[in-house]
Order: structure tokens, then sequence, then C-alpha cells
């Protein structure tokens, strides 16, 4: 690296950027940065590679600096930078839009873009309120959440998740909600491999809300399939089939966050594929773009949208958008990503690898502190005991030591959080498991 270049990586002054969701104080007295990306390795600016066991933040599915997506920005970023989102149209929004819905089953055909997943998240809600408007059910206005769900930062987001820290600054939020419980229960699932026996019952929490307010007023219940954020909880066998059916029975809209499961996460497009379950509402971000570009998505079925297809033809059906809603230069990633995705069979590529990888992770379960060991498709989570009066002080040395060993990792309270680009190889795994068992057996 040229001497500007490193001068330009690690300028002297730390103070101006706010970072996001990072303790600041302590970053900027030790920082640790990234300076370039190649397929499962990133580079800090003392040159070391280090192994991506989080596909960035979930969303680089495809692994980095893949051509095809590199290609597809700089062509399009060159031919049109940018086209108005209303009222005005471009074509790779609508070839992206029809190859997206190819990927989804039959009655989720339509796509509504948006700039990240907690936009997402609330143009979901949005539209679920406005549907039950638009058929008469105009009282269904609640909404219904799970503890413990992340769907982004936005206040639709914060209201129906369940984080309490990401929720108790925050004031009083959106009025009208109520959560079910989560569903983690380790006294009886602790170690499982794959989905826990224990827990459809947790499904039946949403008839205790349903008979709290009544089905009249309720528009939509919001899931995670497999919640993530908050360290990898993975649905008991038939629970989301079963809040499926209690949403059919009483009329009110079921939301999947697909956020992190969509685009191959658990070797299928999507997990309303995985779980056998489809949802009337998805919403996605991330792997849309290999996270190259940010971009969102929110899938919804016919039913919906043509509900909304009704009255003078030059009125505006929806009154709700983003100036990045199909940012041409987001969908020529996606385009890329979709390509990339294809040519290499990545979205069924976590199925082959899943029992490999299920072993890898589980082979942890002797480490030191470790208190439960899940696994779905490509995701992993390894639970540590927390220090007495220090919580996530454990899964923070970790993810400490492990990035001085070359190993990225993710840590939610304490909980490592494993979810690598599609890409990476059996080695690879092997590399993993092998430098976070070293990490776990260091005094942490
Ligand atoms: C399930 C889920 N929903 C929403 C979001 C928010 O996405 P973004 O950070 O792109 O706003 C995330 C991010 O991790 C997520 O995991």
């Amino acid at each position: 690296m040229s001497d500007t270049a490193a001068t330009a990586a690690i300028p002297n002054n730390l103070e101006a950027f706010w970072m996001p969701f990072t303790a600041n104080r302590q970053f900027k007295k030790a920082p640790r940065m990234f300076v370039g990306a190649k397929d499962m390795h990133y580079t800090t600016a003392d040159g070391r590679q280090v192994l991506d066991g989080t596909a960035g933040l979930w969303c680089c599915n495809a692994g980095h600096g893949r051509p095809r997506i590199v290609e597809a920005v700089q062509k399009q970023v060159a031919e049109m930078d940018y086209a108005p989102a209303f009222q005005m149209g471009h074509p790779r929004a609508f070839e992206l839009a029809a190859r997206l819905a190819a990927l989804l089953p039959s009655p989720l055909d339509h796509v509504f873009f948006t700039g990240s997943g907690s936009e997402s998240v609330d143009t979901a809600l949005k539209i679920a309120i406005a549907y039950q408007r638009a058929i008469g059910q105009g009282s269904r206005t609640r909404l219904i959440g799970r503890e413990r769900g992340y769907h982004g930062v936005g206040f639709g987001g914060i209201s129906v998740g369940g984080i309490v820290n990401n929720r108790k600054h925050f004031g009083t939020m959106l009025g009208g909600v109520d959560h079910i419980r989560h569903t983690h229960d380790p006294a009886r699932n602790a170690f499982t491999r794959g989905q826990p026996d224990n827990g459809a019952e947790f499904a039946e929490d949403l008839i205790k809300v349903i008979q709290l307010h009544d089905a009249s007023t309720i528009a939509a219940v919001i899931v995670e399939p497999v919640a993530g954020s908050t360290g990898v909880l993975i649905p008991p066998k038939g629970y989301l089939k079963r809040l499926r059916e209690i949403c059919d029975q009483h009329g009110i809209l079921l939301i999947f966050d697909e956020v992190i499961t969509g685009f191959g996460r658990l070797g299928t497009g999507f997990a309303t594929e995985y779980f056998d379950v489809v949802p009337d509402l998805i919403t996605t971000a991330k792997g849309i773009t290999s996270g190259v570009i940010p971009m969102g998505a929110v899938f919804c079925s016919s039913k919906i949208y043509d509900a909304f297809m009704t009255g003078p033809e030059h009125m505006i059906e929806l009154f709700h958008g983003y100036t990045y809603s199909a940012h041409p230069v987001a969908c020529a990633a996606a385009l890329g990503t979709l390509d990339t995705y294809e040519e290499e069979g990545l979205l069924t590529r976590a199925s082959e690898l899943a029992s490999y990888w299920e072993d890898a992770v589980h082979s942890l379960k002797d480490c030191p502190k470790v208190i439960d060991v899940r696994n779905l498709g490509l995701i992993g989570a390894i639970e540590l005991e927390p220090i007495a009066g220090e919580p996530t002080k454990r899964a923070f040395s970790a993810f400490l030591k492990a990035y001085e060993d070359g190993l990225l990792i993710r840590t939610t309270g304490d909980i490592i959080a494993l979810s690598p680009p599609l890409i990476i190889s059996k080695a690879q795994i092997d590399e993993l498991f092998g430098k976070l068992r070293t990490v776990l057996q260091s005094n942490i």
C-alpha cells in the first residue's frame, strides 16, 4: 500500500464519525479498520487477512469483490446514475422485480423497493395497515411483534421489535403494539441440532393476544422466521405453521422479516420455502445486492396489491416511497448478484453444506463456558456463560481475540453468531472453527 493510501485508510482524527451500534470511545482508542475485501476475506489496515465468518453483517452472501456485481455497478453508474423514483421508471427496476418475484412462491408476486431492512419493515407495516383499511377493515390497526425480535431501527421496527436496549431509550414508540413471547427455551432445547422439538405451543400466545384485544383490532403479526440479531433463535418444529393457521383464522396478515434469512441463508431462496409456510408479506434487504449497494424490498401477495389498485387510474394508490426506491445502481447490483447466485448455485449451497456446518458448530460444545450451541442452514450460534455482573463482556472478548487471530465473528449479548458468505469452502469451515476453538480455549 502506498503511503498516501495508508494515510487515507487511517485518518488521524476519528472523532467526527459517530459510529452505529459501536462502543465509540473504546473503538477510537484501538481502531479496527478494514481496507479491502475479496471473496472470503477482509484485509486490515495493517495488511492482515481476516476470514469473514459473518458475511459482513449477514449481507455479503456472494462473498466480496465478485466480478459480475462489480461490473454491473460500474456500467450502471456510468450509463445512468439516477432516475426519479416517483412517476418515472427505468427498465432494470422492472426486470429486477420480475426476477425476484420468480424466486418466491406464487402468491408473492409484487415487489416494493426500499433502501434498507429498516425501511422494508416500516413499509410492510404501513402496507398491512393500509390494506386492512382498503378492504373495509379500518379498525385493524394493531401490530403484533415478538420479544427479542429485531426489525431494524425505525420507529415501526423498534416498536414491533423486542430487544430491550433498542427500545428503552426511545420513548413511547408506536401505540397499539403488542408482543408474543420469544421461542428460546434452553432448559428443554439446549444443544439441539437444527429445529428444536419443543416449543410449537409458543404460537398459542397469539391466541391470548387476540383474546385480549380482539382480532378486529389487529392488522398484522411480524416475526423473523429465524431470529438473527438477538442471537440466533431457531423456530421450534411446527411453530411457524401454527402462527400461519391462527392468522388465517382471524383475518390477520402474517409478515416474515427475511432480511437475514432471504437469499440462500438456509439453503433455499427464502425461509418461506424452507419452512413451507407462506406469509402475506416478506421484508428483505442485505443479500438482495450481496451488501454491495444499500437496497431493500418488500414482497407482497396479489391479494394485497390488487386491493390497492382501485379508484381513478390517475390517482396514486399508495402514498409511500423513498427517493432511492429502485435506485438504478442498486438494481444493477441486485441483478449482478442474482446472476452470481444463479451461476454458482449459491441459493441452495447452504443445503449442501448444512450437515458439515452443523457438525462443525456442535464440535465446540465441549469448549469452556459454552452453554448452548444452535444451527440451521449456514447459521450458527454459540452461547457463552456471561461473566457474573458483566454481561456481554465474555463474548466481546472472544470477538476481539478472534479478530486478532484473523477471524471475523459477530456477538450479541454473550452469544457468538456465525453466518459466513455462501461461497465458504469446507476447508474454510474447518479453519473458522479451528480458530474459534482456540479463542474459546483461551482465557476469555
Ligand atoms: C431481521 C432484520 N430486520 C431488519 C433489519 C434491519 O436492516 P437494516 O440494518 O438494513 O436497516 C435487520 C438487520 O440486521 C434484520 O436482521
